[in-house]
């Protein structure tokens, strides 16, 4: 299997997950694409679901292929969303935003029941950090946050660049208007650390530190997919 046949086996396995009626969460992502991709063929075939988009990206490739679409007002609480991620540890600690959906797929996961990761076994790691952390902030007083985020990790011991995300003709801006910073820690010792010290840096909008949010992690490889819970 080639990386996309990964993807759309780990789309699949978590197709299994979803059923007739739910209000669904939808990832953003090459691999929460396939998952459209398999569940607009349901739809097609009569499965009824009201879906939420996590990004504008999500949201036209729904709309495209006739998957229901709903904002997350007209539907506040969600049964399940499935989507992607960027960093998938043995304790289903997740690092997301690669595609800079990352508030959006935060508010949707927290509104949701439940949440199913689905990913390639590229993703695993043992400890989060390889993938640089997106951290979304405000444009206002930029140059002060980042600031903020390089003492936050000096303290914590992490040591790497942290870099504005740049887009073709400028800053990246997120489905929000906020700009991305992602930060190449290598290793993060103590997400929860972190993820705390971020939450409490005023012009931190969000940061792609996904702990204890996930329920399950279906994960792909050459052998088929398999199903980590946050026991295994
Ligand atoms: C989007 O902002 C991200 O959180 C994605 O879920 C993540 O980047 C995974 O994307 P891929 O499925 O394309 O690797």
């Amino acid at each position: 299997m080639d990386a996309r046949q990964l993807k759309i086996a780990a789309a699949q396995a978590a197709l299994d997950h979803v059923e007739d009626g739910m209000r669904l969460g939808i990832g953003t992502g090459s691999t929460a694409d396939e998952f459209v991709r398999l569940l607009a063929e349901k739809v097609a075939d009569g499965f009824a679901i009201q879906g939420v988009p996590t990004s504008e990206r999500t949201a036209r490739l729904c709309v495209e292929l006739g998957v229901p679409l709903f904002s997350l007002d007209d539907l506040p609480e969600l049964d399940l969303t499935i989507d992607g991620a960027d960093e998938v540890d043995g304790a289903l600690g997740l690092i997301k935003g690669g595609g800079g959906a990352l508030l959006r797929e935060k508010i949707v996961a927290a509104a949701s029941a439940r949440m199913i990761v689905i990913a390639d076994e590229s993703k695993l790691v043992d400890t989060l950090g390889r993938f640089p952390l997106p951290i979304e902030v405000a444009p206002f007083g930029l140059t002060a946050t980042r600031l903020a985020v390089e003492r936050l990790a000096a303290r914590l011991g992490l040591t790497g660049d942290i870099v504005q995300r740049p887009d073709k003709d400028g800053p990246y801006l997120t489905d929000g208007g906020h700009f991305i910073l992602d930060a190449s820690f290598g290793r993060i010792p103590d997400a929860e650390a972190l993820a705390i010290g971020l939450a409490a840096i005023p012009g931190v909008v969000e940061h792609g530190l996904f702990l204890n949010m996930a329920d399950a992690a279906i994960i792909a490889s050459q052998s088929g997919a398999r199903t980590l819970t946050a026991k295994t």
